[in-house]
């Protein structure tokens, strides 16, 4: 069934309270609802109550403690007869946390149980109104077996705990503040606390766990500095303060997605929790910081203002994912993370905004809300508003966020009332803005200049292409931060801010004697597609020159773009040469920086700004362009790595961006030496100090032949063996290499000891590493294609949610050369045609074949 935004109607009841009594199991847990419930008086009367349900196993139903038996069943919902007025409702279930392999509702993981409510995983745990609307204050008692699960945690403030006959123990926890089901949350297990604690700017002394298995507690203290900067930061920057005694995250090995918001008690996938310098990069130790704020921030962004339907995903996520943007830019620098996420906006967004499942960032219709956790929703959204910030300045765009945290606190609001909160709090009028929420598809702006006496005019046409179910679309505002450089003088006169709104719309600025370099989308403000008319000569200027971060690597990756897909040309190349040599030699910048400017447009996106791409010609040639810079600069490469061998090993910012630096190096020697690319990984690799380094080294060392390569991984292997996450790196590490039998040695680590399909860290770790590898997943032979197909047959009842995410990679047939094209798409007809397809497949194979 479709549900659509347009058929939303309030729930007819309230549900003020909810008790809920666990008899914790393993292999069989009993749940005791007490649901105290009044007619919603914003909301049609109705004669019964309708609850969600998923897999439950009824046992009673009592209304104001009379047993009922005139209930009824709807599929998988409950009905309840009920009069009008309160009404105390109490519901016993049974469930089987152990065979929960879908990991929604609760679930086993490693003896512990946990919980995952979003979005409808509440419904597996009782019968509820499981929808975002209807907010409670939650108490929750839990009994279990004192050894098996000795700690007992729950959302909000412990009450009580006690020990019971039989070698039992109980908890009781009570959360004051009202919220939907989808935040509730229980961890049962034998886990240990990493403490310490907190103090508001309001003066409330938050107590602070970080929880985990034993023989992870060594790897959790930089988890905890995170929550800290995470608290003080969204006291200092939104004004935000934490409203409970508690604060508690606990990590969990088997996790479909990477953590998740429920209220006091965020739970986190480990990948987001555990580092320390021997197993963890410094690119991990950044996500760990970044999820662990973006779930802390939620409590605002979520929790205390959540959403009044799935619909109004990006309300929460949007926003949520800017607040964690903005954390990281001022924890690290602005300059590399503004690179980092619109490289991930433009090799997972733009895509999907250009494909079958294209979607606005407010959907208007789904059959599985699981599939709109995307890009789209989170990414796009956050630059959705972002653009908003850059429109108003930042002290008005605190304004309008003050006024809606203010305005909606304790509400279950829309997009609009964001937008609303937006123009009365910052001042903004947002009237023609707002499609940014109604339309799909990336704007596809070009830019052109005209040059006549004094004056330049600027020359801007906007159109946003047709996606499924939205032939015709309007003009959007697209703000562009922009400067105009001096030709003479190298420099220009200050930035500003120009609004495109219209189709198309020209700009003039005077006293220009000759046509000046133009610097466009400066810190990408608009997330737009831009072809912008431009000479090689001045794009070499701007890699070289440009003030604005982000604008100087744009025109670096504009150049190699250029080349690798235009006609292969040596003068395009010697432009890049020209532009590398300016890179490699400019001692103002800091060695992250310049690894940025000197790495190659990922292989989606080079996908993604093609009509129609031959995966192997594509590869062939961007491997052929490292190869060539490789060779170029082989002398500066290996001067680089030798050179910051030393600072390499230090702590703080100048060793992470030489790490970065060297990394990047090895990579280049690598290609256009082998040989010496083997010996310097290996020496690399032997003499790594941290993760950073090691998995440095293998990444380039997998990708070569020889004993060197083979050395490394059987020694990664076995000294990382007992650690789950690293041993999901060597396994990503191998299906990540462009070696030509890569699909081979696939294949065989999944008849590896150590792979399992039960869980979702590993089966990314190789076949979503595998997937994006372009030598694998396009195989000629159309084995890669095969291999993710039987993945997803495999994967389709057993995790849906997981299955269904390795969709879309097939869903681009359309993009791909006809000979690949016609084998993803009689993949994906395979999997049409076999038999029962859990709504998340069936959703996104339907869109994939359109
Ligand atoms: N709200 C969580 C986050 O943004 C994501 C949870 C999604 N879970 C799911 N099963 N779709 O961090
Ligand atoms: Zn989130």
């Amino acid at each position: 069934a479709v549900i659509r935004r347009a058929d939303y109607a309030p729930y007819p009841w309230r549900v003020p309270a909810i008790r809920l009594d666990f008899d914790l199991g393993l292999e069989t847990t009993r749940v005791e609802a007490t649901l105290t419930v009044e007619p919603n008086l914003d909301a049609d009367a109705a004669e019964d109550i309708r609850l969600d349900g998923d897999g439950l196993v009824l046992e009673s139903v009592h209304v104001d403690g009379e047993e009922r038996t005139d209930w009824r069943r709807d599929g998988e919902a409950l009905i309840v007869p009920l009069s009008s007025g309160k009404h105390t409702l109490t519901i016993v279930t049974r469930i089987l946390p152990s065979e929960n392999t879908q990991l929604m509702g609760l679930y086993a993981s490693n003896g512990m149980l946990c919980t995952q409510c979003e979005a409808e995983g509440f419904r597996r745990i009782t019968f509820f109104p499981d929808r975002p609307d209807v907010l409670s204050v939650y108490t929750v008692r839990m009994e279990a077996d004192r050894e098996a699960f000795p700690v007992l945690l729950s959302n909000g403030n412990p009450v009580e705990e006690g020990l019971l006959d039989g070698g039992r123990h109980f908890a009781e926890w009570h959360d004051p503040w009202p919220k939907p089901s989808y935040l509730f949350a229980l961890v049962a297990g034998d886990l240990v606390a990493r403490t310490d604690s907190f103090t508001t700017m309001g003066g409330r002394e938050v107590a602070l766990g970080v929880w985990v298995r034993e023989e992870d507690l060594p790897r959790t203290s930089h988890a905890m500095e995170s929550i800290k900067r995470s608290m003080n930061w969204d006291e200092e920057t939104f004004g935000r303060e934490y409203d409970l005694d508690r604060f508690n995250i606990v990590a969990v090995g088997d996790f479909n997605m990477g953590a998740m918001e429920n209220k006091g008690l965020n739970i986190f996938n480990t990948k987001y929790v555990l580092a320390d310098q021997e197993t963890a990069t410094d690119a991990d130790f950044d996500a760990v910081e970044g999820v662990i704020g973006h779930e802390y921030f939620h409590n605002w962004s979520g929790n205390r203002i959540t959403c009044r339907d799935w619909f109004q995903l990006s309300l929460k996520e949007g926003f949520t994912v800017l607040r964690d943007q903005l954390f990281s830019e001022d924890m690290h620098g602005a300059a590399v993370k503004r690179i980092g996420d619109v490289r991930v906006l433009r090799s997972v967004q733009f895509p999907e905004d250009s494909g079958p499942f294209a979607h606005p960032i407010r959907p208007d219709s789904y059959k599985e809300i699981s599939n709109f956790y995307t890009a789209t929703v989170y990414n796009k959204g956050a630059e959705v508003i972002r653009m908003m910030r850059s429109m108003a300045g930042i002290e008005a765009f605190r304004k309008g966020s003050d006024l809606y945290f203010d305005r909606h606190d304790g509400e279950a609001a829309t997009c609009e009332d964001f937008v609303k909160a937006m123009e009365d709090g910052a001042g903004l009028d947002l009237t023609q803005f707002r499609r940014w929420y109604e339309q799909a598809g990336t704007p596809q702006v070009t830019a052109e200049q005209r040059h006549d006496g004094d004056t330049v005019t600027l020359v801007l046409k906007q159109v946003v292409p047709p996606t499924p179910g939205q032939p015709d679309k309007a003009p959007v505002p697209i703000p562009l931060r922009i400067a105009l450089f001096d030709r003479e003088k190298g420099e220009h006169a200050g930035e500003q801010l120009i609004v495109l709104t219209e189709a198309e719309q020209e700009f003039t600025f005077e006293g220009f004697a000759k046509p000046p370099i133009l610097s466009i989308n400066r810190g990408y403000t608009a997330p737009i597609a831009l072809d912008r008319d431009i000479s090689r000569e001045d794009l070499v200027f701007l890699a070289a020159h440009d003030d604005d971060s982000f604008a100087r690597h744009e025109a670096m990756q504009e150049l190699l773009l250029g080349y690798l897909l235009g006609d292969a040309d040596d003068e395009a190349r010697a432009a890049i040469g020209t532009a590398a040599q300016a890179v490699l030699a400019d001692d103002a910048l800091d060695n992250e920086m310049r690894a940025e400017l000197l790495t190659l447009p990922p292989f989606a996106y080079l996908g993604e700004r093609s009509k129609i791409y031959d995966p192997g010609a594509m590869v062939e040639k961007r491997e052929g362009l490292r190869a060539w810079l490789g060779h170029e600069f082989a002398g500066q490469f290996r001067d680089y790595h030798e050179r910051l061998t030393n600072l390499a090993r230090e702590e703080g910012a100048q060793g992470k961006q030489a790490r970065r630096m060297r990394s990047l190096a090895l990579g280049y020697i690598a290609a256009a030496d082998e040989a010496e690319g083997a010996r310097l990984g290996l020496a690399q690799y032997r003499a790594a100090a941290g993760m950073t380094e090691r998995q440095g080294a293998l990444a380039v060392l997998a990708g070569l032949d020889g004993t060197e390569r083979e050395e490394a991984l059987a020694d990664f292997y076995a000294r990382f063996a007992d650690n789950p996450l690293v041993v999901d790196k060597w396994f990503t590490l191998q299906a990540m290499a462009l070696r030509p039998n890569v699909l081979d040695e696939v294949g065989k680590l999944a008849g590896h000891e150590a792979f399992t399909i039960s869980n979702p860290n590993r089966v990314r770790s190789l076949y979503g590493a595998m997937s994006g590898n372009p030598v694998a997943f396009h195989q000629e032979s159309g084995a890669g294609y095969r291999m993710i197909a039987d993945l997803i047959l495999e994967l389709n009842m057993r995790n849906p949610q997981l299955a269904a995410r390795f969709v879309p990679s097939l869903g681009r047939w359309r993009r791909v050369e006809p000979g690949r094209s016609a084998m993803m798409r009689a993949e994906l007809e395979r999997i049409a045609a076999a038999g029962t397809l859990s709504r998340d497949v069936a959703e996104q194979v339907e869109a994939s074949l359109g």
